[in-house]
């Protein structure tokens, strides 16, 4: 298994620029299912979690292609609606092609996500959903089975702002009968991303973007060609890593508006921040102050960097308390970073006391998932010495060519087989 070797200590200096979104291009290729005919995306970031979600649309039937980030996907030949565990289990987000199926074909087969390290990662609020549109769900060996005549629209709400729960609800009810209103709705970018993709499908949505998204179903949908949005979680990954190496990075192809949060916050840092057009500079402060955060959903201050944060605060002049509010096990970096000289208490799994030091050391980590990795990428960055990453499978799933971007901004890394 590969592993990503960092000779710690260096500023980061240049322009990065940022891939396409993958929790964005997850959903709108999973929209493709929706359409009997053959759907363009552009943008589309190369990534394993792609190459799975392409997988698992060519098991089902659907003709694929994906070349120079552009993958199209022809749902005319879809000719199954189970999806497998094999396919499924190597990624939770497979969940998405659920909504799509029931919908176009009044019947799924989709096997149950299984958790993840990051937490339980329930599905009801997805089911729920389904059953208020009028599907029968049952669970079979494994498989959630989802079965309808035709999806009748209806009122939803979700207790919790479910991401992957707003985008399949969405993707089932457009071709519902009759109005839907999804209501405690996640509000994130590629919520809205995804809505104008079903909009220019044919489908009638307003209020992507707000806790309350009404949605007319129509009768058919037809193929759309979407460019993907832009990664914010890749973007913020990089402005942290420069304001951690007290470097100045540019960060290039990025839509600052869908990153306030995490602008705020490194401002509060004293990096200085300058915003022109899709491009935002980091310059990072010799001193780097305390700052707390609390996660929470989008436009809040996302999840998916708390882990890279927690590195930065690692070296703050002070303490900073991290509150992770949306999953209940997402501080397992924390075990790395103290491998690696950090001073972290985590107190009834949520809380995380960050006492800043002056340096940390090299040590070999493992990665867990997805944003752990990053964050001890950016450990690595900052500490004396060499740092070895183990299982860096996990970076692959989110990350396009992570250590050929932070090698062009100067960084001393390198993977090896
Ligand atoms: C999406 O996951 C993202 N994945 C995650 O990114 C991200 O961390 C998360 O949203 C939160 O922003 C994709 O978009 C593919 P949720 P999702 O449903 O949709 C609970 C990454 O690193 N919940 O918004 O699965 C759930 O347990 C990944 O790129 C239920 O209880 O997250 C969590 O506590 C990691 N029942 C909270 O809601 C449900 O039916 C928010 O989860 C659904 C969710």
């Amino acid at each position: 298994m590969d592993k990503i070797q960092i000779n710690g200590g260096r500023r980061l200096t240049g322009e990065v620029t940022i891939s396409g979104a993958k929790n964005a291009a997850l959903p709108l290729i999973a929209s493709s299912i929706l359409v009997n005919g053959k759907s363009t995306f552009t943008n589309v970031p190369k990534l394993m979690d792609i190459v799975s979600i392409k997988k698992l649309l060519e098991d089902l039937g659907a003709g694929c292609t994906f070349e120079n980030s552009t993958l199209t996907v022809d749902g005319a030949g879809i000719h199954k609606i189970e999806a497998e565990y094999e396919l499924v289990r190597k990624m939770r987000a497979s969940i998405l092609v659920l909504g799509p199926l029931v919908a176009r074909f009044g019947h799924a087969k989709v096997s149950m996500p299984g958790g993840c390290a990051i937490g339980a990662r329930p599905v009801n609020m997805h089911l729920s959903g389904l059953e208020a549109l009028g599907a029968t769900i049952s669970m079979d060996h494994g498989y959630i089975e989802a079965k309808a005549d035709r999806l009748i629209g209806n009122d939803i709400y979700f207790d919790i702002p479910t991401v992957t729960g707003t985008e399949n609800l969405m993707m089932a009810a457009v071709l519902a009968k009759g109005a839907s209103t999804l209501r405690n709705a996640a509000r994130e970018p590629e919520i809205v991303c995804l809505a104008d993709a079903l909009t220019q499908m044919g489908a009638k949505i307003s209020g992507a973007g707000t806790p309350i998204i009404s949605i007319e179903g129509v009768d058919h949908l037809t193929p759309a060609s979407v460019n993907v949005i832009p990664d914010r979680i890749e973007a913020g990954t990089f402005m942290v890593a420069a304001a951690a190496t007290r470097g100045d990075v540019v960060v290039k192809g990025c839509i600052p508006d869908h990153i306030g949060g995490i602008i705020s916050k490194l401002k509060a840092t004293g990096a200085t921040i300058e915003i022109a057009g899709n491009q935002v500079r980091v310059k990072g402060s010799d001193i780097i102050k305390s700052v707390d955060i609390k996660t929470q959903p989008y436009p809040g201050f996302p999840t998916d960097m708390q882990a890279q944060f927690m590195a930065l605060m690692t070296i703050a002049n002070g303490n900073s308390t991290i509150h992770e509010s949306i999953f209940e096990n997402r501080f397992i970096h924390a075990n790395e970073l103290l491998r690696m000289g950090a001073d972290i208490s985590i107190s009834n799994g949520n809380y995380a006391m960050v006492r800043g030091k002056d340096r940390l050391q090299a040590a070999p980590v493992m990665a867990s998932d997805l944003r752990a990795s990053a964050s001890l990428v950016i450990a690595g960055l900052i500490a004396e010495g060499t740092t070895l990453i183990s299982r860096v499978y996990h970076m692959d799933r989110g990350y396009e060519g992570i250590e050929k971007k932070f090698s062009s901004l100067g960084a001393d890394i390198r993977r090896i087989q």
